[in-house]
C-alpha cells in the first residue's frame, strides 16, 4: 500500500534548470536571482515593493523590528498560528497578547480584539491561516480608529484572494495593512526550500529590512562593485543574517510562473473534498467568509463534540491505512516557551481547533483516486 503524504511541494526540471543557473554564475547568495524573485513576486502580488529574506519567520521578525517594536510594545495576535507569529514579537521583546479565534475560518475573531486593546497596543499581527483570508475589512478599520500598524502574516496565504470592496477581488499580501509576510517552506503553496518574502508600501521601512536583513549594512555586496572605487560599508544599527541564496531566488521565480495552476488545482480538490464530506455527521468544514476565497494551503476537518473518535485515534487509524495527516493548528500559549505568558483571555475556539481539527492530504498531483481512498479511509473510522 502506498502512503498517501499530507503535502508535497510542486518542484520539477524548470526550478532543477534555475538553481543550476545559479550555482553556474558564480553569484550564489542574495545576488541578481533574489532581486529577480523580488520584482516577479511583488509584481505577481500588484505590490509595490518586496524583500526576500531566509524564512516566514525571518520575515516576521524584520517586519516587527522596521516598525521599531520593543519591550513594553503589545502585539495583538493569536495563540491559534505555527508558533513562528507569536515568537516573533518575542524576538523583538514585546509582549505577544493573544485573541479568540471564529471557529469555520480559524482566524482571529475581530469582536474580541476592542477588549484586548491597552495604550500599550501597537500593532495587529493577524495570519490568514492555512491559507483563509481573515477579516481584515474590520481589522483595518479598527487599526485606523487606534492608529495601529497591521502586519499580515501571509505565510501560508500566496494566492488566496480578498474583496474589501463589492466585485473587486485583490491578491491576499499586497499588502492590504502596512506589511505582509509569507513563507516559502515546502508545506507553502509556492517553495523554495525555505524562504521568505514581506511586502509593503512604505520604502524607507522596507530600505531598512533590506539593510537588517544583512546585519544593518549599509551597503550591499552589489553596491560595492557598482561604486566604481574603494567604498566602506557601516553597519548602522544591530541586524541579522536572513540572506536567500541565489539558488533559492531563481527557483522562486520558476514557481511564481507557477501559481495560478497550483491554486486552481488546490482549489479543485478542496471542493471535492467539502462535496464528499460535508454530510457526516460527526465533521465540521472549514468556511470561507463571502468576501474570501482561500488558495486552500491546507483542508481541514473539525470532529464535532459528538464524534466518538478522538483526533489522535483518528490519525493513528488514517495512518495504518497509508494516509498521513497533521494535527489542527497549534495554540502558543499552551506550549512550555510559554509558561511565563498566561494568555489574557479565555481562548476556547483556540484550544477547540487545536484538539479536534486534522489537516487532510491535499496537493497540486494528487489524483482523484488518492482523494477518494482518503474520503472512503475517513468514513469507514468515523462510521
Ligand atoms: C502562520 C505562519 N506564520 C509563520 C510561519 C513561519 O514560516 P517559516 O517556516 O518559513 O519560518 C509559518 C510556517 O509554518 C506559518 O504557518
Amino acid at each position: 500500500m502506498t502512503q498517501i503524504p499530507v503535502a508535497r511541494p510542486t518542484l520539477g526540471e524548470e526550478e532543477a534548470a534555475a538553481a543550476r543557473r545559479a550555482i553556474l554564475s558564480g553569484w550564489v547568495v542574495q545576488g541578481p536571482e533574489v532581486a529577480a524573485f523580488e520584482k516577479e513576486f511583488a509584481a505577481l502580488m500588484g505590490a509595490p515593493l518586496a524583500v526576500a529574506c531566509s524564512s516566514g519567520t525571518a520575515a516576521l521578525h524584520l517586519a516587527l523590528a522596521a516598525l521599531d517594536l520593543g519591550p513594553g510594545d503589545e502585539v495583538i495576535t493569536v495563540s491559534h498560528s505555527f508558533i513562528a507569529t507569536a515568537n516573533a514579537v518575542r524576538y523583538v521583546g514585546a509582549t505577544p497578547v493573544f485573541v479568540d479565534v471564529e471557529y469555520l475560518t480559524g482566524n482571529i475573531d475581530p469582536e474580541l480584539i476592542g477588549a484586548a486593546l491597552t495604550p500599550r497596543t501597537r500593532v495587529i499581527l493577524v495570519p490568514h491561516q492555512l491559507g483563509m483570508p481573515c477579516d481584515l475589512g474590520r481589522i483595518l478599520a479598527l487599526a485606523r480608529e487606534h492608529n495601529l500598524k497591521v502586519v499580515e502574516d501571509a505565510a501560508c496565504a500566496i494566492g488566496a484572494e480578498i474583496s474589501l470592496a463589492p466585485g473587486d477581488w485583490e491578491p491576499i499580501g499586497r499588502p492590504h495593512g502596512d506589511l505582509a509576510t509569507f513563507s516559502f517552506h515546502p508545506r507553502k503553496v509556492l517553495t523554495t526550500g525555505d524562504g521568505g518574502m514581506i511586502t509593503g508600501t512604505d520604502p524607507e521601512i522596507m530600505a531598512r529590512m533590506a539593510r537588517l536583513r544583512t546585519h544593518a549594512m549599509s551597503l550591499s555586496t552589489a553596491e560595492r562593485e557598482r561604486a566604481g572605487g574603494i567604498v566602506f560599508e557601516q553597519y548602522a544599527e544591530v541586524g541579522y543574517n536572513y540572506r536567500l541564496s541565489d539558488i533559492q531566488g531563481a527557483v522562486g521565480r520558476e514557481q511564481v510562473k507557477r501559481l495560478p495552476g497550483l491554486v486552481a488545482e488546490r482549489r479543485r480538490l478542496a471542493a471535492r473534498y467539502r462535496e464528499a464530506l460535508e454530510n457526516q455527521v460527526f465533521l465540521d468544514l472549514p468556511q470561507e467568509p463571502v468576501w474570501g476565497k482561500s488558495n486552500w494551503q491546507s483542508f481541514w476537518i473539525i470532529l464535532k463534540e459528538e464524534c466518538p473518535r478522538q483526533q489522535r485515534q483518528v490519525m493513528q487509524a488514517l495512518l495504518e491505512k497509508g494516509i498521513r495527516t497533521v494535527r489542527g493548528v497549534m495554540c502558543a500559549h499552551r506550549e512550555p516557551a510559554y509558561r511565563e505568558l498566561p494568555s489574557r483571555f479565555p481562548l476556547p475556539v483556540s484550544e477547540r481547533l487545536q484538539d479536534r481539527s486534522i489537516i487532510l492530504p491535499l496537493y497540486p498531483g494528487m489524483t482523484d483516486d488518492e482523494q477518494e481512498r482518503v474520503v472512503s479511509a475517513l468514513m469507514e473510522i468515523l462510521k
